[in-house]
């Protein structure tokens, strides 16, 4: 029997592609696993009305830790449009199914690690006081709430009478909104909770703790939020009296989108609610590679499930020969190794793709700086196959 059983979810485009990449890698390298593939994704929609059946969510309530390629969403109206004949007007509605199962699962503890690889000629640069260029070393890594906040989901067009009137309640609703028509309003609550907020900060500081990281960075915007980024603001304060060798630092969104252009080797972890967590992930994404390279871990008190933050990039899915970067899902799958206690193979992994990174002989086409098109692969970039194959060759090397 392995060890492990993982329930893959390829999904759509090129999530199958990488996913694929990622396994064969696994495989070569050791990983005692059996995998069982669970559908998901756009033609689930399209045929069954549901991007994520029940038996995908099944199969998750029993073996508790997934792998997701990616999948592909669209507008209200499109996914209306493509819905299978049989199934239009009969009340299906199209929801996003990775939103869907971090919320089905509680998966509130979203991870993205980001750093520079060595050699890699995506990394950020800049000019030094003297003129020089400066590459600094960046290693970050972003918790952010995964459940909460904007992304909850409770949201009106046109607001109902009761929920009217309660919106009346609030002065600075009537104030500022008291003779807008119901019909043109439209309100999307950001809601947080202590527990969640709780848990987050606390997986944040525990990080920091347990890998020698000396600050948390809690990135919100707490003097406009100020019931929500507030109480965020005050639970941090309050937590860090626990670890007084890590330093509570405090920005706003906005100005940390700023300065992490300006000085992004001052941070190391960041913690955020959810959307402010997703704009500065992507942030720093691009400081080390951007979606090749950004990998990142869905972590609930009942199962989890690793993923590239990259989507289904739909134009790439048919190429005859893949050529898209598998890093990031390959590095989503090293999350999956720690979470599993499988430390020695990840690092492992992650040796191999950082020595291939540094040597600079294979890379994919994002990493030459060039337009994603099947003529890529002539004018030397690697297929997503070969640099596969390259992680496989130096991860399977003998000493
Ligand atoms: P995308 O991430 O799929 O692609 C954007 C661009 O990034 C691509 O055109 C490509 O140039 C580049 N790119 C992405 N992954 C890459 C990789 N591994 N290697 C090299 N280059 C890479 O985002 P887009 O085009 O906005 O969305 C396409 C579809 O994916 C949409 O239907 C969207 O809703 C969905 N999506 C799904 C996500 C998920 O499954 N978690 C996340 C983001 C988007
Ligand atoms: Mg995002």
């Amino acid at each position: 029997m392995p060890k492990h059983t993982i329930v893959i979810m390829p999904g759509d485009g090129i999530g199958r592609v990488v996913m694929q990449e990622a396994i064969r890698v696994l495989n070569a390298l050791g990983f005692d696993a059996s995998y069982i593939e669970a559908d998901i994704g756009w033609d689930l929609w399209c045929k069954e009305g549901n991007a994520l059946p029940e038996r995908t969510i099944k199969l998750l309530e029993q073996h508790k830790v997934g792998l997701f390629g990616a999948i592909t969403s669209k507008p209200k109206e499109e996914a209306e449009a493509e819905l299978s004949p049989d199934l239009k007007g009969k009340g299906y509605v199209y929801a996003s199914p990775i939103v869907g199962m971090r919320q089905h699962f509680d998966l509130d503890i979203c991870i993205r690690p980001c750093h520079t690889y060595k050699g890699n000629p995506l990394n950020f640069i800049r000019r030094g006081t003297q003129g020089q260029i400066e590459e600094p070393y960046i290693d970050v890594v972003i918790f952010r709430q995964n459940t909460e906040g904007l992304y909850c989901g409770v949201e009106w067009s046109h607001p109902d009478g009761i929920v009217y009137e309660a919106l009346r309640t609030h002065k600075n609703f009537v104030k500022n909104f008291g003779d807008v028509p119901r019909e043109d309003l439209a309100v999307s609550t950001r809601i947080f909770t202590r527990k969640a907020t709780e848990r987050i900060l606390r997986a944040a500081f525990e990080h920091a703790a347990a890998y020698g990281y000396k600050t948390v960075t809690l990135c919100e915007k707490p003097n406009v939020s100020r019931e929500t980024s507030g109480m965020m603001y005050n639970m941090a304060k309050a937590m860090q009296k626990e670890y007084p060798g890590i330093e509570l630092q405090n920005t706003n969104i906005d100005a940390q989108m700023m300065w992490l252009t300006k000085n992004p080797e001052d941070y190391g972890v960041i913690v955020a609610g959810n959307m402010f967590g997703d704009i500065v992930s992507d942030g720093f994404a691009g400081l080390i590679g951007g979606l090749g390279f950004a990998c990142s871990a869905n972590i609930g008190e009942k199962a989890a499930v690793f993923e590239p933050t990259h989507g289904s990039a739909p134009k790439y899915a048919s190429y005859e020969v893949p050529i898209v970067n598998p890093i990031a899902m390959i590095e989503s799958a090293c999350l999956m190794l720690d979470y599993l206690n499988e430390k020695a193979l990840s690092e492992k992994i992650r040796s191999a793709i950082a020595a291939v990174i540094l040597e600079g002989k294979v890379r994919t086409y994002d990493m030459m700086k060039m337009k994603g098109e099947p003529d890529v692969l002539k004018k030397g970039a690697a297929s997503t196959r070969e640099m596969g194959d390259a992680i496989i060759k130096e991860g399977t090397r003998k000493e």
